[in-house]
């Protein structure tokens, strides 16, 4: 097996200790350890970390394929993945050697060609839609989209853009144009403007009976908005920040041809979504449609920070003519890392285990639904799954007191995960066996169960 994470060992069963040793505390956390080094870190960055981490400051040692271990020796089973990032498990042995490896023999030649480049060029054409096999690199999801929304300026040679409201994509000024202020806390360029996204649950068009008033509305706000100047659409087709949203079957893809109707360019951001994350190598497979251009980013280096633009080879002129070069971008080491990803990917069918892995997940989380009415919906594919917690069914008002107890009180008992207020993000690695995802989600339901005590419900 050329993919495995060694010459004996598949990755499945690297990445996942026996469901008794893990999670396993040997202090409270967040302990005295993490408490000093979050500290210190204070000292230098005024706060200016996430929610999560002011929740619960721990502070990490060292990880192995799904756990995690702090600076006080407590061992957690990771639901996070860095944020969507470590698809296939913290320090994987191929991944590791590769850069390591990368690294002995060269450092940085700019854009010029590598023969690690060229195979990560190759590897990435054999996992993107047909059609499909132009590729720039960069080193940020944020630096990907910036240059995906230059090829859409470079494809239709205007400037408008139209996206959607809980989506996030980044935040220097194009990217954080096309996300809500809310997210990004920036002011957008003009051109750029926001439609509320047609979220299953939480809808604003339709009560019930739904005809895709949420998808056609994006065309009748372009004809107001920007007419004949859409460059494109820029849409997370699950959202990753707000927790897994989906939407109705056939929303995406009206939405595309919404957009290629007024004259724009579809940018689906794959940043989060891609790399098997849905249970499939990228989200817009699920949708039924090929993107102008995906924005690819996180699990492609598991870690190392490479990312890329996928780009439809109709478009070849105007990426070319977006002149999209960085310093970074395509170096060897991160080459080395994409090469050594999609192969263990591939050999070992891990985005297939990442599908049932949802699936058994979603079946799981519905019981949980069915025992606890904090719960207003479960959701999700793959291994990019949330729980959204609400003070009252009927009226879905968002119960964010709750929401960071749980984080917290989950994180107790050696959950390493990640939340948005009232939302619950599970996001493990892709690589996670069944039976530690089970567990996980049993961690969540005691914590559940002990907010709803909390809050007398
Ligand atoms: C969907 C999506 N797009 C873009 C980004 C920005 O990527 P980065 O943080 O690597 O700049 C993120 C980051 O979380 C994301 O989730």
């Amino acid at each position: 097996m050329t993919g495995a994470a060694t010459s004996t060992t598949s990755t499945i069963e690297w990445a996942n200790p026996a469901p008794e040793d893990v999670p396993a505390m040997v202090t409270a956390s967040p302990g005295p350890a993490s408490q000093m080094w979050n500290a210190r870190m204070e000292r230098h960055t005024a706060g200016s970390v996430t929610q999560m981490v002011k929740l619960h400051p721990v502070a990490y040692e060292s990880g192995h394929g799904v756990t995690l271990t702090d600076v006080d020796g407590n061992r957690y089973l990771d639901f996070s993945s860095g944020i969507v990032i470590t698809n296939i498990g913290h320090a994987h042995p191929r991944v590791a050697e590769a850069i390591g490896r990368a690294a002995a023999e060269l450092d940085n030649v700019h854009d010029f060609a590598t023969p690690a480049k060229v195979r990560a060029l190759e590897a990435l054409d054999d996992v993107t839609p047909p059609g499909m096999s132009l590729f720039t690199f960069f080193s940020s999801g944020t630096e990907a989209i910036e240059a995906a929304m230059r090829v859409a300026r470079a494809i239709t040679g205007r400037f408008g853009f139209v996206s959607f409201h809980n989506d996030y994509h980044g935040r220097t000024g194009g990217a954080a144009s096309v996300t809500a202020a809310r997210s990004s806390n920036a002011l957008r360029d003009a051109g750029s403007y926001l439609v509320p996204s047609g979220h299953a649950y939480r809808c604003t068009f339709c009560a019930g009976s739904c005809d895709l008033r949420c998808a056609t509305f994006v065309g009748d706000s372009v004809a107001q908005n920007l007419p004949g100047q859409l460059a494109g659409a820029v849409i997370e087709l699950m959202t990753n920040g707000n927790g897994a949203t989906t939407y109705r079957d056939g929303y995406v893809a009206e939405v595309a041809r919404q957009v290629r109707a007024a004259g724009g360019v579809v940018i689906a951001d794959e940043v989060a979504t891609g790399f098997g994350r849905t249970g499939s190598w990228f989200a817009s497979d699920h949708e039924g449609i090929v993107p102008d251009v995906m924005a690819l980013g996180k699990g492609m280096g598991n870690g190392f920070p490479v990312t890329a633009i996928a780009v439809r080879d109709e478009h070849a002129a105007a990426l070319a003519a977006s002149f999209p070069s960085t310093s970074y971008g395509g170096n060897p080491m991160a080459c080395a890392a994409v090469c050594a990803v999609l192969d263990v990917m591939r050999a070992e069918d891990l985005v297939g285990h990442c599908a049932e892995l949802g699936r058994r997940a979603l079946a799981q989380m519905t019981e949980m639904a069915e025992r606890h009415p904090i719960i207003g919906e479960v959701r999700g594919r793959g291994a990019l799954l949330a729980i959204e917690l609400v003070k009252d069914r009927s009226t879905k008002e968002p119960f964010v007191e709750a929401g960071n107890f749980v984080y917290r009180a989950a994180f107790r008992r050696g959950l390493a995960w990640a939340t948005a207020g009232h939302i619950l993000r599970i996001t493990p690695p892709i690589v996670m066996s069944f039976e530690l995802m089970a567990k996980g989600l049993d961690i969540i339901e005691e914590s559940i169960a002990e907010a709803e005590a909390h809050f007398g419900m």
